[in-house]
């Protein structure tokens, strides 16, 4: 891996300029970070070079994410299920977040970035939860971008464990069933504060969500792009931005629409 403390600060920040037209900036984007092992295989590369070749783009996506003026960006990092994958690249998953955390901490600092985690305890390597935690707790008055990384994070496993609480805590006389709702549910998820999620993005053209943020994403735009990770970067998260400007939200409440008719011709003398 390139030396961190030469590549602290390599994203440009000048020469690149969110559109002007970007009028509906969502407020939450979500993105499933795919596409790291085709990209890679499709070179005569590992899996494992196709993840490190992400962590570029990721850097990138944030630096545009904060010029566009996007308040959270939630990223897919490693899931519940991706413990299915060989040892080999689980184990070298967990090292590289653990890397990405601790050598862009400062820089992601310095961009003003909070940062937070989502995800489950048990199996969570130690060494990638102490780098979460010092990294949350450096950033914790950080006013900018919230950036959320979900690590061994699953969205039913998220609701399981948020259902096991409310039952603790219902059992123990502390909260009434009858008055159970979507905001007592919100509570007790991994970051409460996470809002909603506008914009879900995958990369790599795959078109599923993958247990990604189930409860959060109920409104969301899904948009789907071929481009594999490692190829995505601001320009292309502007295009995206751009595109969901053009999407129309209803949340449910649909209104008749005046039919676009042609004129009547005008009358003949
Ligand atoms: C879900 O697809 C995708 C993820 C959980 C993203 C995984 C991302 C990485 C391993 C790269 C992390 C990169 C950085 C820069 C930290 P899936 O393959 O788990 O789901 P599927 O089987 O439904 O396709």
């Amino acid at each position: 891996m390139a030396d961190r403390k030469t590549t602290l600060l390599p994203v440009d920040w000048t020469g690149h300029t969110p559109p002007a037209e970007l009028t509906a900036v969502p407020a939450h984007v979500a993105i499933v970070m795919d596409g790291n092992g085709r990209w890679a295989n499709s070179r005569g590369l590992t899996r494992i070079e196709g993840h490190k070749a992400g962590e570029k783009a990721l850097l990138d996506v944030v630096a545009g994410a904060i010029q566009a003026g996007v308040k959270h960006l939630t990223v897919y990092a490693f899931s519940t299920e991706n413990w299915r994958r060989s040892p080999e690249e689980v184990r070298f998953l967990m090292g590289f977040n653990r890397d990405v955390l601790r050598g862009r901490r400062d820089q992601l600092h310095a961009w003003n970035v909070r940062m937070r985690w989502a995800g489950r305890k048990p199996r969570l390597w130690r060494s990638v939860l102490k780098e979460l935690q010092t990294a949350e707790t450096l950033t914790k008055h950080n006013t900018g971008l919230t950036l959320t990384m979900c690590i061994n994070y699953g969205g039913r496993g998220e609701l399981v464990d948020a259902v096991q609480q409310i039952a603790a805590a219902a059992q123990a006389g502390r909260l009434d069933p009858h008055r159970i709702t979507e905001k007592t549910i919100g509570k007790y998820l991994y970051v409460p504060e996470l809002p909603d999620v506008d914009l879900f993005l995958r990369t790599s053209g795959e078109m599923r969500t993958s247990n990604f943020l189930m409860w959060q994403s109920v409104y969301a735009e899904l948009m789907f792009v071929d481009t594999p990770w490692p190829d995505f970067n601001r320009e292309q998260l502007w295009q995206a931005l751009a595109a969901f400007g053009g999407r129309q939200r209803r949340f449910g409440g649909a209104v008749d629409q005046p039919a676009q008719l042609p004129s009547p011709p005008a009358p003949q003398n």
